[in-house]
């Protein structure tokens, strides 16, 4: 299905293929030229991202109008012609809220990182978000030589820590992952299609062949008295919420030792303006900064 059936039928809500490596056209006197040869996909593989208005954003003005979404569209049609986005050798990325061209990408072509995608390579949910997904990866490889535990903060159904556990080889690793989240019954604001009463035990499931989880299932900041590990290495915080969030940094950054990574998913993120406000007021008071990434992330560095 081509990029344009592909904007159009996430727009009417349907689910979309991904796309086939497509062979270049022909240029012919009159036609557009297409973008530059990029490079040829590589033979260990390609993770495909996912373009889709997964954003709730979409949901509210202006492009709650209808009309106004389908001019978003129609614009993005006509710049996924020019740039041919999401295509194996491709320059050009449209996933993650974020459209960018004349990239390496490199990462989507890294065979430890195919690999650990592998059981998701039709997960439109995780392919929407790639790019965020390998940050993750990329934090949580730089912090193996650390000590100090894993901790995932909102860890909903458990895939994304599934992807960055087998690319970390995280088995071999003599640290444990904590993985905290509601589970059931979560705020309308971070409420997925799996929550419900079996999530934490899906979640265990999911994981524990890959290395040593430990899964707490409560509310936050109050459940990491239930458990928390004395020294954090790496760690990501995800709730949707501000005020949670605001509660689990400090616990979290008194724990994290000097190297350690803490990756703040929504702090780029418009809808949760209120989050980076306050988190950035907090990182001033004690005189650190989060770098805030492309794909809508803050990346924070324990000194
Ligand atoms: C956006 S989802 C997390 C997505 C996840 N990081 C992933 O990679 O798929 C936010 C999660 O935060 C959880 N959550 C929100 N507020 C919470 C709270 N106060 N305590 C515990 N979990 C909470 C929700 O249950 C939800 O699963």
């Amino acid at each position: 299905m081509s990029i344009l059936k592909r904007l159009l039928a996430e727009l009417r809500g349907r689910p979309a293929q991904a796309p086939a490596a497509k062979a270049r056209a022909p240029v012919t006197r009159g036609q557009a030229r297409p973008a530059p040869a990029a490079a040829p996909p590589p033979a260990a593989g390609w993770v495909t991202p996912h373009f889709a208005l997964f954003n709730k954003m979409y949901r509210e003005a202006p492009y709650d109008d209808p009309a106004a979404r389908e001019r978003l569209v129609e614009s993005l049609r006509a710049t996924a012609t020019a740039l041919q986005p999401n295509v194996p050798g491709a320059h050009a990325f449209l996933a993650d809220d974020l459209l960018v061209w004349f990239r390496s990408l490199g990462f989507l072509s890294d065979p430890e990182f195919v690999a650990a995608c592998l059981p998701y390579a039709d997960d439109t949910l995780i392919r929407a978000r790639i790019w965020r997904v390998y940050t993750l990866c990329w934090a949580a490889r730089s912090c193996l030589a650390l000590p100090g535990d894993y901790v995932d903060v909102g860890c909903y159904d458990g895939k994304t820590v599934e992807i960055i556990m087998r690319y970390v080889a995280f088995s071999s690793a003599a640290r444990r992952y904590f993985l905290y989240d509601l589970f059931d019954n979560p705020p309308a604001e971070a409420r997925k299609a799996l929550h419900g009463p079996g999530l934490a035990e899906d979640v265990r499931r999911r994981t524990e062949a890959l290395g040593a989880v430990q899964v707490v299932a409560g509310r936050l900041p109050e459940a990491f008295a239930e458990a928390m590990p004395e020294r954090i290495a790496f760690a990501q915080i995800d709730l949707n919420d501000a005020e949670a969030e605001l509660g689990c940094l400090a616990p979290v950054l008194e724990r994290m030792v000097a190297g350690g990574l803490l990756v703040l998913d929504d702090y780029g993120f418009l809808r949760y303006r209120e989050s980076q406000e306050r988190e950035k007021a907090y990182f001033r008071s004690i005189g650190e900064t989060v770098l805030e990434l492309p794909t809508g992330q803050g990346l924070f560095i324990r000194r």
